[in-house]
């Protein structure tokens, strides 16, 4: 379903009204390759998958992703520093970043939204996050007071319109942050799901959909034993996103569940998990 795009020409041709290609994208001598999650010549979703550089960079491997439509754009969780130069340098061959409508942050941790104070001076979006954060992002800037362009996402989620699509943030509270949102475009069927069903893999394995399900357990199990709050919450999330249209589920960390069968698989795997709270005991509160 997904697949690497190789070129500018390739997606361009296809995709009418994009911008020209920034021919060949590098960053530190590698390649910046964009999955293409979904295109229908109008509407496009694409993912980075490499622009961590684990080793080099001692960080996580984390995803960015670049919503299309028409002339429209939206970034979903752009990352922090590391990340900005290459998504800057990527994105431009699908979509003017100058012309950027949005930020969409799942929550506000590092790798989702640190890299805040460059898209603020290079691009004239907005940034959407639950209002929980919303007055906790200017930590992320100079100081210069960006509040008109800051738009908290009340409890319930909202319908945000780009281009001629609507993207829905839903609600993901504690997945793990306490204000906490997923982002469902409706048009490509993908629920873009931040840390839920994060796998700590390298990109090399990341940009590759989930094959094996019961393989890929052990890169995701100790996550979200940790990072995920408890087990009626993951329970209350999967009955909202069983009665979504889900074709792919798309974490913020590692490789993508790709297909209904994919989606059902993590699904029924999460709704059983104990997590969070439901494991912790009196003795992970000892002092050292
Ligand atoms: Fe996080
Ligand atoms: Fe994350």
């Amino acid at each position: 379903m997904a697949r690497l795009v190789g070129t500018a020409a390739d997606v361009c041709g296809r995709v009418p009204g994009l911008f020209p290609a920034l021919a060949g994208s590098f960053l530190r001598g590698i390649r910046i390759m964009a999955v293409e999650l979904y295109n229908d010549g109008r509407h496009v979703c694409l993912a980075f998958y490499d622009l961590v550089d684990e080793e080099a960079d001692h960080a996580v491997q984390c995803n960015q992703f670049l919503i299309v439509d028409g002339d429209h754009g939206a970034l979903i969780d752009p990352g922090g520093n590391m990340t900005y130069n290459g998504l800057l340098m990527g994105m431009q061959r699908y979509f003017p970043s100058r012309n950027l409508d949005y930020i969409l942050a799942s929550h506000a941790d590092p790798d989702i939204i640190a890299s805040l104070n460059k898209w603020m001076v290079t691009t004239r979006c907005r940034v959407l996050i639950s209002k929980l954060w919303a007055r906790f992002l200017p930590h992320f800037t100079t100081g210069r007071d960006y509040s008109d362009r800051i738009i908290g996402i009340p409890d319930e989620g909202m319908v945000v319109p780009l281009g001629e699509s609507k993207i829905k943030a839903v609600p993901a509270h504690f997945m793990h942050s306490e204000g906490n949102f997923q982002f469902y475009d409706p048009v490509a069927k993908i629920l873009f799901t931040g840390d839920m069903g994060a796998s700590l893999i390298d990109h090399d394995v990341a940009l590759k959909p989930v094959t094996n399900f019961d393989e890929h357990i052990p890169f995701m199990i100790g996550f979200h034993r940790r990072y995920m709050i408890s087990n009626k919450i993951c329970r209350f999330w999967v009955n909202m996103v069983r009665q979504l249209d889900v074709e792919m589920i798309v974490p913020q960390h590692g490789a993508r569940f790709e297909g209904k069968v994919m989606v059902n698989r993590f699904l029924d795997w999460i709704e059983n998990l104990q997590c969070g709270v439901d494991i912790m005991t009196q003795d992970n509160y000892r002092a050292p």
